[in-house]
């Protein structure tokens, strides 16, 4: 029920997901800041797997650069949406797609294929047991592969001042309940469930290793206060740079609206 559920609401999406209602001004920030750690994790004519793809950004941008992807989304029309952006951009040679959940990536046949992996911006928020994608991923990369994970966290400071002004507790404490939460999205259900860092390394400890953790969007804001980017576009951009700052101190990495998280095959 969860991954259908799931499923529905982004193949729902998927046709108008590039603008306002998904990738808008500041889901694309905080793209930009995975898309610097992609490039400093990975070398260049790299295989990589994407895990989540989502309409093919991160992809196709991968792909640009000279690396050769597999992407795969639960969600057959967000997968569609990629293999055209594939081939707009003519890079249809280096992007590979095929409809395939994280829950099911032993249907991806092999062993030890891909120089590494990188889901962003919470598809694997929607992936009910992480431990099975930590398996599965360790048979797919080479030894000492790198997978680069973006996560929604459940500590985001912007948040919890947002919604305790407004004295919303219930949406205070969304983040903080366990298990699979309904989060509603076009009229649908979006199964999802929030993880803290370490709650997420323990998924995978037993087959990677942490190599770098740091907030994504501390004191930048979060993707849905659009407004606060419109109107104070000076103090926006500061703020972006101070979370670059500052987003991988002790203490403060586990904070903020995502997670960026490297880790290492053992
Ligand atoms: C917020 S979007 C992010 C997409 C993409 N990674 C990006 O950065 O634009 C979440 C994506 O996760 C996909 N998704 C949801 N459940 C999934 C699952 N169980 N396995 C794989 N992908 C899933 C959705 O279809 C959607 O494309």
């Amino acid at each position: 029920m969860f991954l259908e559920d799931t499923r529905d609401a982004f193949d729902s999406v998927a046709a108008d997901y590039d603008g306002p209602r998904g990738n808008n001004a500041l889901i694309q920030d905080m793209r930009r800041e995975m898309w610097r750690w992609l490039d400093a994790t990975f070398a260049g004519g790299s295989q990589l797997i994407d895990l989540g793809c989502g309409t093919g950004l991160d992809a196709v941008r991968m792909a640009r650069r000279g690396h050769h992807v597999l992407a795969v989304d639960w969600s057959p029309r967000m997968v569609e949406r990629t293999r055209d952006r594939a081939t707009e951009a003519g890079v249809s040679d280096r992007v590979r797609t095929a409809v395939v959940g994280g829950q099911e990536l032993e249907r991806i046949e092999g062993r030890s294929i891909f120089d590494g992996g990188y889901s962003d911006l919470g598809a694997l928020n929607c992936v009910p047991d992480l431990s099975a994608v930590a398996r599965e991923s360790a048979r797919l990369l080479k030894p000492r592969a790198r997978l680069a994970l973006t996560v929604i966290g459940r500590w985001c400071p912007w948040e919890i001042g947002y919604y305790a002004v407004r004295a919303d507790w219930s949406r205070v404490r969304v983040r903080f309940r366990r298990g699979m939460i309904p989060v509603t999205m076009n009229g649908h259900t979006v199964w999802t469930r929030y993880w803290t860092p370490s709650e997420l390394y323990r998924e995978f400890a037993r087959e990677f290793r942490l190599v770098h953790q740091r907030a994504l969007c501390l004191l930048a804001p979060p993707p849905y206060m659009r407004w606060l980017k419109d109107r104070h576009p000076v103090w926006y951009e500061r703020l972006w740079r101070w979370d670059r700052r500052v987003a991988g101190w002790p203490g403060l990495r586990r904070l903020g609206d995502h997670f960026l998280i490297i880790l290492e095959k053992r």
